[in-house]
């Protein structure tokens, strides 16, 4: 196990308990350190409002202990819907929904944080009208490149998502960076060829995510919890730039938290194979100032959570496990060495645990996790 500790005035130098609160910038509070990770679960009806099933899958969620509960990833625009059933707040339509979630995840003391994503080149072909949208043309999607009048109406509609957010009682919203959704997109050298001010340099494939965070920050103001989910080092982002776009982020402070998608927290670094450090120990070993970090990737165990806090990250991700143990962050905190039930479960054992049958089929695509 990791000993190091990053020494930027994180809670955890004072405390390394796991029941301990964490503080943001913004003034949310978490009662202790564990996220229910955002897990996209095909529930919602086609219109992207909220079903009953998603709303006890993630109430329970608060029920069972996690400190803040992220919803799945839900589009902000119709032509950025990736999934069937996807969460929506694309409208207010749809705010009656949010409303009833986020009050349902508030009264259990959990801090309720909405993702705000558009999935660009992956969106799905059969719910949207007119082709995918992606910063250039994809020939192996067939998605078109955005004008630039249209990135300035994308920002805007991200800066809408995140208001109604938090007109619906949200206390705040993470913004999907990650796994070759469109901002992902953006950062990526691979998808991402415009010559204007959107593309080249790594500043200028950041500039759409550094427009939304302001423009989010401008109208919902700095008590509104604000985060972003990066991938590093994948989807055609080298680690440098990762670290590069993590740093300039940190710098501005505008941000409460950063969310690294490691999938695996022990991962090493491709570029840096020999490195005895892992991907982890690289971002939370960086300067944040008071921008909090956190990582989600297999965090399984006890030992795994205490492993991860202990190498400087101020909260974790927990995804799998919090599928398998709706009260996760409970078993853990009462039992140093918690582990999950093996893999694969029944449906039953999954409904149990507020898993609906159309969420089970989801989960069918993750080879070995539920048995048929
Ligand atoms: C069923 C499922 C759905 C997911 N949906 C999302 C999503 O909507 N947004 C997102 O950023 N990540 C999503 N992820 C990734 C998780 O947030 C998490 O980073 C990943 O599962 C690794 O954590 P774990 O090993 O604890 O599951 C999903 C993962 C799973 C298993």
């Amino acid at each position: 196990m990791y000993t190091y500790f990053h020494g930027q005035g994180s809670d955890l130098n004072q405390s390394n308990h796991l029941g301990s609160r964490l503080s943001f910038r913004c003034g949310v509070t978490m009662p202790n350190r564990f996220m229910l990770a955002p897990m996209t679960n095909c529930q919602s009806f086609k219109d992207g409002s909220l079903s009953e099933a998603e709303y006890l899958w993630l109430v329970k969620r608060a029920i069972g202990h996690f400190g803040m509960v992220m919803t799945c990833a839900a589009h902000v625009q119709t032509i950025g819907q990736g999934f069937p059933g996807q969460l929506g707040i694309y409208s207010d339509a749809l705010l009656d929904g949010h409303r009833r979630l986020a009050g349902g995840i508030r009264e259990h003391g959990s801090v309720a944080v909405i993702q705000l994503h558009h999935a660009g080149r992956r969106a799905l072909v059969d719910a949207i009208e007119g082709v995918p949208v992606c910063p250039s043309r994809d020939e192996s999607t067939g998605a078109r490149a955005l004008t630039l009048s249209e990135i300035d109406s994308l920002c805007a509609d991200f800066v809408k998502a995140a208001l109604r957010a938090q007109s619906a009682g949200y206390d705040g919203v993470e913004i999907h960076g990650a796994h070759d959704y469109l901002l992902c997109q953006f950062l990526s050298a691979k998808y991402n060829h415009r010559t204007d001010e959107f593309g080249g340099s790594v500043t200028n494939r950041m500039r759409l995510i550094s427009n939304i965070l302001d423009g989010i920050r401008q109208v919902c103001g700095s008590q509104f919890l604000l985060g972003l989910r990066l991938s590093p080092e994948k989807y055609g982002i080298e680690l440098s730039e990762s670290i590069e776009v993590f740093r300039r982020l940190a710098e501005t402070q505008t941000l409460d938290f950063l969310d690294v998608s490691l999938w695996d927290y022990k991962k090493k670094s491709d570029a840096q194979p020999d490195d005895e450090r892992g991907l982890l120990d690289v971002f939370s070993l960086l300067e944040r100032g008071q921008t909090k970090l956190t990582v989600a990737g297999k965090i399984q165990t006890a030992s795994d959570v205490a492993d991860v806090v202990a190498r400087g990250v101020d909260f974790v991700g927990v995804g799998r496990a919090g599928i398998l143990h709706h009260d996760f962050p409970a078993l853990v905190m009462t039992d140093p060495n918690f582990r999950p039930r093996a893999l694969p479960v029944s449906r039953d054992v999954l409904a149990r645990e507020g898993v609906s049958p159309v969420f089970a089929d989801y989960l069918t695509r993750w080879p070995g996790f539920v048995a048929d």
